[in-house]
């Protein structure tokens, strides 16, 4: 028998218990007549003790000598500690041990396995094994466990069925590219891994299943970031003879499950906010609600005096940052450096200061008097003590910079806080979008996205200004998840494809199976998908997802513990037709 307990449950209760336990040596603290080793397991840690008056010599010798990470089973007596340690919930016991024996070695590990570790990320990565036994790791994966379980249970209480779909398919666009597997049976010919199961999922409604989920694994070959993975996992949803407000209750439902039952918050009805409002307000498609520093548009009060930089831009535009009027001139410069590095790309920064005494100073002085500076404050919401900071320039590009800054001051100022969740729908999003680079527009959900009733001619007209039934769900400033209601009939569908500069012929090619199915009794439907990886670090507090996922990818998509993607044999390509004899 390996053990009687786990290393996290003993307490007062067992004193004088025997009791087995095993797992591994986390440390040995060795004073010479006395040796304590905290033996570690999934479950938690226990003290095992060792001294020169109740361990026989040959035993004590025998724990001395445990090198770090070391496999041991022990046999032992639990008895109550002298110096207790509350920060433990075995912190009031110490199991005194009889017997002892090695399991397996262990090599001495490249970093300390314990809360904080000196191994840097490459290293933690390489050793990845070594790193789940660490408390930080091992506590988000049981966390994504929960969450994952939670929405597996809410889903099917909902009626909603669990259903695989298959990863060897055709491109199934979503913005991003494909990761591409040869067909060996098939010469010349490759599979696709799906960006998504979208198209299954809306044939699994033409196949009558009504209410649909999965925990699905997605493939995306798209230039990574904290919140990106080239292999995720999705919660993809799909509901039959819905509209809009059918997704968005039963998904908001969800969400508000999982927010009371993970975090114990409980959050009234989402607020909603147009594309063009979120925009407009926040600069971003996602904002971050869980403060203010609205935008405040100043092209009316601004563009009237000799300021060539304002006048000339399409969009001048301000937040108020409370408090920061107290920035020194060092400062604020830093501030203008950092709004000017490349990542943001700012040309410049004006700013204003609301000073107590209720004047204004700013660094445009020599254009604006103090009439015009108190509408600039009225504009942004500046009070007396607040800096105004003010970004001009061509409309999207100024609004995406201002709204990093607006992060970033919020992240100094301390308003991301981890433990409160501002969730948030952002509905009525443009169908198409403008490759500026080509010219063409491209779906900016996906192809199979309906228009909004009646804006079907609009098409032809306007693409631009079509909005799509699509939604995305924001929790603190991070896209979650996003679904729209589908286009169920060929015509509306063939008329997308044409909008987007398929031929008739490539359309067939590529989506005829769905166009097909369309002729069968496709029912109206419509759905959304979850990112599980951000919504379990969001939910854990953190915007990273790689500490959420057992085996993630660095940033140049490798697997460095495996060492994947990695050349294959000359044989192998063969059999593969990717290699030409020559
Ligand atoms: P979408 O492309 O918006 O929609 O993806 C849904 C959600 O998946 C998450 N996500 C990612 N997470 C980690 N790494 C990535 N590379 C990554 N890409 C996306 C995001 C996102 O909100 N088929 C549609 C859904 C639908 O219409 O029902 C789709 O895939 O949280």
């Amino acid at each position: 028998m390996y053990r009687s307990h786990t290393c996290g449950e003993l307490g007062i209760k067992d004193i004088d218990r025997e009791v087995t336990l095993s797992g591994w040596v986390q440390k040995v603290r060795d004073k010479g007549f006395v040796v304590w080793i905290d033996l570690r397991d999934r479950y938690g840690l226990t003290q095992l003790v060792f001294d020169e008056e109740r361990t026989p010599k040959q035993l004590l010798e025998q724990a001395k000598a445990l090198g770090r990470e070391t496999v041991v089973r022990v046999l032992g007596t639990v008895i109550e500690r002298a110096s207790k340690n509350p920060n433990r919930t075995t912190g009031e016991i110490e199991v005194l041990v009889k017997e002892l024996s090695i399991l397996n070695k262990a090599l001495l590990p490249p970093f300390t396995i314990e809360d904080e570790t000196d191994g840097g990320d490459d290293l933690r990565m390489k050793y990845r094994y070594l790193d789940i036994r660490r408390t930080p790791i091992r506590d988000n994966l049981i966390f994504r466990h929960t969450v994952t379980m939670e929405v597996r249970n809410y889903l099917s209480a909902q009626g909603f069925i669990e259903v695989e779909t298959p990863y060897l398919i055709k491109s199934t666009p979503e913005g991003a590219r494909d990761f591409l597997v040869p067909s060996r049976m098939n010469e010349g010919q490759f599979y696709a891994l799906p960006q998504s199961p979208q198209t299954f999922k809306q044939l699994l409604m033409v196949g009558g299943m009504d209410k649909y989920f999965q925990i699905v694994k997605c493939f995306r070959d798209e230039d990574l970031r904290a919140d990106r993975q080239p292999e995720f996992t999705q919660i993809d949803c799909e509901m039959a003879f819905v509209e809009q407000e059918d997704v968005l209750q039963m998904f908001e439902g969800l969400t508000r499950h999982l927010l009371k039952a993970i975090k114990g918050v409980e959050i009234g009805p989402f607020p909603r906010m147009t594309y063009d409002e979120a925009m407009r307000r926040y600069g971003n498609d996602k904002p971050d609600i869980r403060f203010g520093m609205e935008f405040g548009e100043l092209n009316a009060v601004a563009q009237h005096k000799d300021f060539n930089v304002f006048n000339t831009a399409e969009l001048v535009v301000g937040i108020a940052v409370p408090g920061a009027a107290s920035y020194t001139r060092k400062e604020i410069d830093k501030l203008i450096d950092w709004a000017k590095r490349p990542q943001v790309g700012a040309k410049g920064m004006v700013y204003v200061k609301c000073n107590e005494d209720g004047t204004f100073k700013s660094s445009v002085d020599k254009f604006y008097d103090q009439e015009d500076l108190a509408q600039w404050a009225k504009i942004t919401g500046a009070k007396t003590g607040d800096l105004i900071l003010i970004l001009s320039g061509e409309a999207n590009t100024t609004r995406a910079q201002l709204s990093t800054l607006r992060m970033e001051m919020a992240e100094r100022l301390g308003w991301r806080k981890p433990d409160e969740f501002a969730p948030l729908w952002v509905i009525d999003f443009p169908l198409l979008e403008l490759d500026e680079a080509t010219g063409h527009y491209h779906a900016m959900h996906h192809p199979f996205t309906s228009p909004k009733p009646g804006q079907l001619e609009l098409l032809d007209t306007d693409p631009g200004a079509v909005r799509a039934n699509a939604y995305d769900l924001v929790l603190n400033g991070n896209e979650i998840g996003g679904g729209s209601i589908r286009i169920h009939d060929k015509e509306t569908q063939a008329i997308m494809f044409k909008h987007l500069g398929f031929t008739p012929e490539e359309a067939r090619a590529q989506f005829g199976f769905l166009m097909d199915a369309f002729q069968y009794g496709a029912p109206p439907h419509g759905g959304i998908a979850f990112g599980l990886d951000r919504l379990v670090a969001i939910l854990g507090g953190q915007e990273t997802i790689r500490d959420f996922i057992a085996f993630p990818k660095n940033n140049s998509g490798r697997d460095v513990m495996i060492d994947a993607p990695a050349t294959i044999d000359e044989e192998q390509l063969k059999e593969l037709h990717l290699k030409v004899d020559a």
